[in-house]
């Protein structure tokens, strides 16, 4: 099924339903508790009620998308914007002129700015820093000692990032700041999502001062870093250039607070998500021995037994799908809103403008009606001749449409890369103490991953 084919003629507003209410609400909280106690439980089990629902969260109402034709119609119809309470969260905290939360005008302006920065030919330039900081990965784990896979995964993902995109000298320290301040912020974050207590979260309760902490060093670290760029009077061909360069509509450079609001817009969900899934590369490596010495033997027949390169990663083509079914069964987006700026229609039913609606990629890609065997790990579904059978945007971990990630081929060579470098060097045994469960947050991540690396 297609898009086009979901919704071929726009029927009369008449004909249009309201989608029907998910059951289990309860007075005042609605399906809150439900969605705050379980939600990914929660957000699969709406496809057993409806193509789109509707949810209570407090007294608002929610509208759900539960198949991926309407969230792939969704993501492509202008008559969705980024908003509603995930974002306005977002906005309050991270910054209201990041690319992230920008709509319209200004997000075409932003996007067209950091574009060049992600494009397919620019990601070889990366390639050296993406070894570099690959290799030393395997180095520092050759001991064989523990490795807490949380703040390992983080100093990878930012380092690479910052490295990158701001070239700026990210040290370990930096990255283990950020991966505190994101943990605390993102999860505070969530709860404020979830649980909209509003001034119950100004009280100086602990919980309350640990965020406004975290939140506070997150925007600390982003002007060290323009801070440091402006005194180094250098002026490098990277995305950080292109930011302090950038022009508005009028010709006029960008103010201060939209350089720093886009550094955060792109430092934040380029390491939490990044080092989210690398911690579940990392668990699915320990937890399938027999896929990590698939992925093994493919990168020794590539490389003939020399180091991995930046240059090996299109060639890998096994490798390449155990990260996508990593990342169908565990991806690090599950959630994820739109507002509808008109009364408009989606797969028959009637949504009305200002409509806040939601959708989880993970409930998505492990529909049974999508996948056979939908909960096996299974990388060679994604070989060409299987993976036709897989309906459109039952796998779109990038979203589609003007707020596709713009780092997908970014994230895609550096998860690859990591990936077989970690197969080639170790074998990854979990440790006691190691917690696996699946942690929800604005993210989803191992709760506290931790392997004993075994060098091949
Ligand atoms: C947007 C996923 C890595 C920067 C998005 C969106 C998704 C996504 C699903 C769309 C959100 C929406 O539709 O509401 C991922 C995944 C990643 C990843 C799964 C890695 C596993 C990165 C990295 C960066 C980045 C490494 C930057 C260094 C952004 C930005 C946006 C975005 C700036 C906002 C784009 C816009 O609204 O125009 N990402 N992302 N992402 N991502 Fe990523």
């Amino acid at each position: 099924m297609t898009v086009e084919s979901v919704n071929p003629v726009t029927p009369v507003a008449s004909e249009l339903r309201e989608p029907p209410l998910a059951g289990g609400g309860v007075p005042l909280l609605g399906h809150g508790w439900k969605l705050a106690r379980d939600p990914l439980a929660f957000m699969s089990q709406l496809r057993d009620h409806g193509d789109i629902v509707r949810i209570k969260l407090g007294p608002k109402t929610v509208y759900a998308v539960t198949t991926p034709a309407l969230t792939g119609a969704m993501a492509l119809s202008p008559d969705y914007i980024i908003a509603g309470p995930l974002w306005e969260s977002l906005e309050g905290l991270l910054g209201k002129e990041g690319v992230a939360t920008a709509n319209g005008p200004l997000h075409r302006r932003q996007r067209r700015t950091i574009q060049p920065a992600f494009r397919l030919d620019a990601i070889p330039a990366y390639g050296p820093i993406m070894e570099e900081e690959t290799r030393a990965l395997v180095e520092r784990w050759q001991g064989g000692e523990t490795i807490d896979c949380t703040s390992e995964s983080f100093r990878i993902a930012v380092r690479v990032a910052a490295r990158c995109l701001l070239r700026g000298q990210f040290m370990d320290e930096r990255a283990e700041r950020l991966c505190i301040a994101l943990a605390s912020v993102f999860q505070g974050m969530y709860h404020r999502m979830v649980v909209p207590l509003g001034p119950l979260y100004r009280l100086p309760l602990p919980a309350n001062r640990e965020f406004n902490r975290a939140l506070a060093d997150l925007h600390l670290l982003v002007d060290e870093i323009v801070a440091e760029r402006r005194a180094s009077g250098q002026k490098p061909d990277d995305l950080l250039t292109a930011l302090l360069e950038a022009k508005d509509d009028n010709g006029d450079p960008i103010g201060e607070q939209e350089i720093h609001d886009q550094v955060v817009a792109i430092l934040t969900p380029g390491s939490e998500t990044i080092a989210s899934t690398i911690m579940s590369l990392l668990l699915v490596l320990a937890d399938h021995p027999e896929q990590a010495d698939k992925v093994c033997s493919e990168v020794r027949t590539v490389t003939g037994g020399r180091p991995v390169a930046f240059d090996d990663v299109r060639k890998l083509t096994h490798t390449n799908n155990v990260v996508i079914e990593a990342m169908r069964l565990r991806p690090a987006v599950w959630i994820l809103t739109r507002r509808a700026v008109a009364d408009t229609e989606l797969g028959g039913y009637r949504i009305p403008a200002g409509a806040d609606i939601v959708y989880s990629p993970y409930a998505i890609q492990r529909d049974p009606r999508s996948y056979e065997r939908h909960l096996e790990f299974d990388p060679d579904r994604w070989l060409p001749e299987r993976s036709k059978d897989i309906p459109k945007y039952a796998m779109r971990p990038f979203s589609v449409g003007n707020r596709k990630c713009p780092s997908d081929h970014f994230s895609m060579a550096l998860l690859t890369l990591v990936t077989a470098v970690l197969a080639d060097g170790f074998r990854f045994e979990q440790v006691p103490g190691s917690v696996d469960e699946t942690r929800v947050g604005i993210t989803l991540r191992p709760q506290r991953l931790r392997l004993k690396p075994v060098p091949r």
